[in-house]
């Protein structure tokens, strides 16, 4: 962290600064190491197969802290997306325009060891490997950047928490079922090693199908196991979903009162009714 406090001069306006690869230090590529080593045995026949097949070949390795403008020559060739390098969370404005260019905002500090099994804002390991191997799957990288858009029309007519919600219930958090059983496409799941196994193999969490309006009436929070997840069937059907105008939908919400996040609500399509309590 301390390195963009050094650099403050380098951050542009829009939110963007430098990597500077070479300053990484033997301790933060270790860390890399040691996070990458352990969340690709707990993905390997938990996340979905576009997930996994993404990881491979993006230069995203066990090696140590990839060097952003290589993965971004790999993905540009795929699917048109390129990675830009950012000191944290940035204002969501700033976060949208980036996607609707077709870029991808990455944190580029890692973890200290300390804090090696849970983090609440995103570093480079949550960035790169959660969110960039969905990036070079076709549909998938249509989404991402049609939520770009979304998001700027959210903002103007002052309904980003709904989409916030869209946002979190799939690409931080979301299931996908298959024909081998449900998987994992969500970012913020692949990332943590506790999540990982528990979204998929607890009988605490609800498991319900997608649907839009229910998820933008879902209370999230972003500081515990999930107690509910939205399964997909596939990517087609999430990018349909979310294809009509949400004007209306915003309009309509505005109307309706929240559904507590544990809560199982009329119309669910209930894969699995979470027993909600632990042990
Ligand atoms: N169709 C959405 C809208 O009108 C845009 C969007 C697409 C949002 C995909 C999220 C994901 O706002
Ligand atoms: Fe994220």
């Amino acid at each position: 962290m301390a390195r963009y406090e050094e650099h403050p001069a380098d951050m542009r306006a829009d939110y963007t600064i430098d990597q500077h690869w070479d300053q990484y230090t033997p301790e933060e590529h270790a860390m890399w190491r040691a996070l990458f080593e352990r969340q690709s045995k707990l993905v390997a026949g938990r996340a979905c197969k576009e997930y996994l097949d993404g990881l491979n070949g993006l230069g995203i390795t066990l090696d140590g802290i990839p060097d952003f403008e290589r993965v971004s020559d790999l993905m540009e060739k795929r699917t048109g997306w390129r990675l830009v390098t950012v000191p944290g969370l940035i204002p969501e404005k700033n976060f949208f325009e980036h996607l609707t260019h077709r870029r991808f905002p990455v944190t580029y500090w890692i973890r200290p060891p300390e804090k090696m099994d849970y983090l609440q804002e995103p570093d480079v390991f949550h960035d790169l490997f959660g969110h960039v191997p969905l990036l070079v799957n076709p549909i998938f990288a249509d989404y991402m950047h049609a939520f770009g858009e979304g998001g700027l029309k959210a903002l103007k007519l002052d309904a980003l928490n709904y989409l916030g919600r869209l946002y979190w219930f799939t690409v931080e958090f979301g299931l996908i079922n298959t024909a081998e059983g449900l998987r994992i496409y969500g970012s913020g799941i692949v990332s943590s090693k506790t999540e990982t196994v528990y979204c998929l193999e607890s009988p605490i969490p609800n498991r319900i199908g997608y649907d839009t309006l229910r998820i933008m009436r879902t209370d999230s929070r972003i500081d515990a196991l999930q107690e509910t997840y939205f399964v997909i069937d596939n990517f087609e059907q999430l990018f349909e979903a979310t294809r009509p105008d949400f004007t209306p939908y915003y309009e309509k919400l505005k109307t309706l009162p929240d559904i507590p996040r544990g809560q199982i609500a009329e119309g669910d399509i209930v894969l699995h009714r979470g027993t909600g309590v632990a042990g």
